[in-house]
């Protein structure tokens, strides 16, 4: 936690350096002496470096690569979100040619916050690839609405298929350790066992770091570091008194790994990078256990609800997607076949990685 009385002591330290590295140590470049005992305009080094006045180089110095205090992306309160639909004309039997390795055949799935948003798609995808899916999020009717619209698009999608997946919606605030024991004891007791995670249930919000409310940080770390850790937990230890393998994927966000601009979101990209280092660390504690934990880094993503946001604030859609190399965001649909690849034999010998799906974002 950000402690005042620790960051001044850390202040004090960075402004005394220099003067402990004159007495102790060799600079590794006599570039900053030189800059302190002679005229820079006379230094030939320093002349050909960027030693002009702030604003010299015109008016866009700096401007798109900084976050700015004054975009606060309005959020709507739960009740007010726009529901996701499902993803039509993608599931269904199919005879083309694939690897056996992708199917998830005979597998219990689990997804966190999997009422909507990139985890409705994602159970999607799970089931059309052969899994059961228990769905796990706060909001328990929305879960079970989903649930029902689930079954009626792969009816559709699969006439005649006789044995349809088994989806099941659970309640549970995934950051309160009693409540996710709750969970996972409501869905062992409805599939028998579980399989695979995907940790989805998260959310962001817009302050400036210095307005930020403690509750609300502490509330949003709660959901996104503890929810993810609680639930990985909790399955691991069910896979482990089975002695069964398993697997486990953690849905961070590019955030964990850049600085998004221009909104400013410092306590999010702080808990998408604990996600990922998390994953990581998690993969190598139970590689002798054989459950694998990986994390899936979205880019901007075009939900129902980023698709409100950005259609109420246009400038903000030209902002983002002209940062993306692909120029255009991705939809939910971009995960599905990531998240199947991360959960499958097809990835059998992959743990502990983070798969970006970002459209170029973060290699720019
Ligand atoms: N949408 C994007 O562009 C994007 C990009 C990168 C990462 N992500 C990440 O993907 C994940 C899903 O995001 P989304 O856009 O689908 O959001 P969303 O708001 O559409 O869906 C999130 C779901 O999580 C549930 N949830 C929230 N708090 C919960 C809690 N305490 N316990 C249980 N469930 C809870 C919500 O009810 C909701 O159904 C999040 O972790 C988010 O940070 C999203």
């Amino acid at each position: 936690m950000f402690n005042r009385t620790v960051a001044r002591s850390a202040i004090k330290a960075i402004n005394t350096r220099p003067a402990l590295y004159a007495a102790s140590t060799r600079p590794f470049s006599l570039t900053a002496i030189r800059a302190k005992k002679e005229d820079p305009n006379k230094d030939p080094i320093l002349a050909a470096t960027d030693r002009a006045e702030k604003g010299a180089s015109g008016e866009h110095e700096g401007e798109f690569a900084r976050t700015d205090d004054s975009v606060q992306i309005q959020y709507p309160p739960d009740s007010q979100y726009p529901a996701q639909p499902v993803v039509q004309g993608r599931g269904g039997m199919h005879f083309k040619r694939t690897l056996a390795q992708f199917s998830l055949e005979n597998k219990v799935s689990v997804v966190t916050g999997g009422a909507r948003g990139l985890g409705l798609v994602m159970g999607q995808g799970l089931i059309a690839s052969g899994s059961d899916l228990a769905i796990v999020d706060l909001n328990k009717t929305e879960a079970e609405e989903s649930a029902h619209k689930l079954i009626e698009q792969f009816r559709i999608e699969n006439p005649g298929l006789e044995q349809l997946p088994q989806i099941t919606a659970h309640y549970a605030d995934v950051a309160n350790p009693e409540s996710v024991d709750s969970a996972l004891a409501a869905i062992l007791a409805k599939h028998g066992r579980i399989d695979n995670l995907v940790t989805s249930a998260g959310f962001t919000e817009n302050f400036d770091a210095i307005s930020y409310p403690f509750e609300r940080m502490q509330k949003l770390w709660g959901v996104n570091v503890d929810g993810t850790y609680l639930f990985a937990t909790g399955v691991a230890k069910h896979l482990m008194e089975r002695n069964a393998g398993g697997n486990i994927v953690m849905i961070g966000s590019m955030s964990g790994a850049i600085v998004n601009v221009p909104q400013p979101q410092a306590p999010y990209n702080a808990a998408k990078a604990a996600v990922r280092h998390l994953a990581a660390s998690l993969a190598v504690e139970w590689a002798g256990k054989d459950i694998r934990v990986n994390c899936i880094s979205p880019g901007y993503m075009l939900t129902a609800l980023t698709r409100k946001i950005l259609d109420e604030n246009p400038e903000l859609r030209d902002k983002w997607t002209s940062l993306i190399p692909v120029g255009k965001m991705g939809t939910p649909e971009d995960l599905m076949g990531a998240v199947t690849f991360l959960l499958s034999d097809a990835s059998k010998y992959i743990t502990g990685a983070e798969l970006r799906v970002d459209g170029g974002y973060t290699v720019t």
